[in-house]
């Protein structure tokens, strides 16, 4: 087929035109692209092609069916690496090809079910720990208190060590150098990085917290049995099968934070969950009903799940409004054809969640938060990649399972016994970084609910 070389697409007369544009607000940027311009956009970021990938058949070429055509995924800008690649440094996050594909192998071993069974106590026990210092009428730090759980339960579950001491310092930190990621977008931090602007002194003095901890974890898990199967034991012994000889204790580190990294889609979900709920209180009344009949007081476990379907729907739903991952991106490493154009190699192909999540083709009312839509009798009519908050293909996430059960769990715990109400701006503006999250935190004011109505003796 004669395929044409270029989709529409805006034009800028500016060089960088379009980078500004992207840099200022990405998630507007994309939206008015796909609404403009159709399935597949293209836009010129400098001397880069770029392409706006939106349709769930392309989307499913990309990732899935022809995956192999594409390379490296993650996207400087043209002004050299950015934040996210100087602090995660060469990890399964920024690596291609076939050694990066036996380090997934590898890593995939410490997510056995194995480990994750031992998810349910150890998260009731993290919240038990945080819940006796909450009292009715409380202001919480939401995001912050649930980082801290998510963090000691990730330390516990997958690397084997108890961070319930350093849990605090370590995810202050870890907000830190979410800040200062701010936009992923914001160029010439390999320069910037060494010199005395705030967000270069906020970066070295978070990363130094976070490595103290990180190797000091490593350090612990050196002296392990032979046999543990924790992450950081299995990337110990792994030696050169995985190309490095032997696993560094840097490639370690940005492995062990490139986990971590993944907890944070679980935190920005559970915030958003709440801030939801408190603004939807028809939705949180049908929830606390179904987790009273259900639970009857008793303390949640993995078990539950599959009787608890609406609880399921607000997380699939507020994973479609806010998806933490909210675009990826694919370089092509030859011409490649698609929707009846050829895209030159070495063009860069995004996808965004967070557009797809709300396109009004698929989705009624697509900005409404309505839970009710991922009823069984009604998600089945919608094309499979129009959501897809985990991504697909080769690059699946690692921890979709993990990260699913992980925030089902605590988002049906704290239903279970606190209403949460917004004790701040209830406009809360949405910071675009690695994550979707909320700008300013998010303050919550704690009611506790009567537990002893719903127990059966
Ligand atoms: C709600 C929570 C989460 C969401 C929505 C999410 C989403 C995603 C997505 C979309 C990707 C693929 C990116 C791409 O295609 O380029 C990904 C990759 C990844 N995720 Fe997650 N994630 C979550 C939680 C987690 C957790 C808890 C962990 C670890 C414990 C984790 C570990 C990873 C890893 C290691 C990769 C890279 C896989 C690779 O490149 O081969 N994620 N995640």
């Amino acid at each position: 087929m004669a395929a044409d070389l270029n989709p529409p697409g805006p034009k800028s007369f500016l060089p960088g035109g379009q980078f500004f544009s992207i840099y200022r607000d990405p998630l507007g940027y994309f939206t008015r692209l796909a609404g403009e311009y159709g399935d597949l956009v293209h836009f010129r970021v400098g001397p880069q092609r770029c392409y706006l990938v939106n349709h769930p058949d392309f989307i499913r070429d990309v990732l899935v069916t022809r995956q192999d055509a594409f390379g490296g995924r993650f996207v400087s800008t043209p002004f050299g690496k950015n934040w996210i690649e100087l602090f995660f440094g060469e990890s399964l996050l920024t690596s291609e090809g076939d050694a990066s594909r036996r380090r997934r192998a590898l890593m995939q071993g410490a997510f056995r079910p194995q480990r994750s069974g031992i998810l349910d106590g150890v998260i009731n026990d993290c919240a038990d720990r945080m819940e006796e210092g909450w009292r009715s009428g409380d202001i919480v730090d939401f995001p912050k208190a649930v980082r801290e759980i998510c963090l000691i339960t990730l330390a516990r579950t997958l690397l084997d060590v108890d961070a319930r001491d350093e849990a605090g310092q370590f995810s202050d930190a870890f907000d830190e150098m979410l800040g200062t990621f701010g936009s992923i977008t914001l160029p010439f931090a390999e320069l910037l990085k060494e010199t005395p602007l705030p967000i270069a002194r906020r970066f070295r003095k978070a990363k130094e917290v976070l490595d103290g901890f990180v190797y000091h974890w490593i350090e612990k898990r050196r002296t392990a049995r032979d046999h543990a199967d924790d992450l950081i034991s299995v990337l110990l012994r792994a030696g050169d099968s995985c190309g490095s000889h032997p696993t560094s204790d840097e490639r370690i580190r940005n492995e062990v934070l490139t986990v971590i990294l993944g907890l944070e889609g679980v935190v920005s979900t559970l915030a958003w969950t709440f801030h939801l709920l408190a603004r939807n209180p028809e939705v949180e009344t049908r929830l606390h009903s179904e987790l009273d009949n259900v639970l009857r007081g008793a303390s949640p476990t993995s078990s539950h799940l599959s009787q608890l379907p609406y609880a399921e729907s607000v997380f699939s739903e507020v994973l479609r409004l806010f998806p933490p991952t909210w675009f990826t991106a694919r370089r092509a490493l030859d011409d490649f054809e698609i929707g009846g154009y050829r895209l030159p190699a070495g063009s860069l192909l995004f996808i965004c969640q967070y557009v797809m999540h709300r396109d009004s083709r698929y989705y009624f009312d697509p900005l409404l938060f309505d839970p009710g839509r991922w009823g069984a009798d009604k998600k089945d009519g919608r094309p499979e990649f129009s959501y897809f908050p985990f991504g697909a293909g080769g690059r699946y996430c690692m921890g979709a399972n993990f990260a699913w059960m992980h925030g089902m769990l605590l988002l049906v715990r704290l239903a279970q016994r606190w209403r949460l109400r917004l004790a701040g701006d209830p406009r809360v503006a949405i910071q675009v970084g690695v994550t979707l999250r909320p700008r300013h935190g998010l303050l919550m004011r704690l009611e506790r609910r009567d537990l002893r109505l719903t127990i059966i003796e």
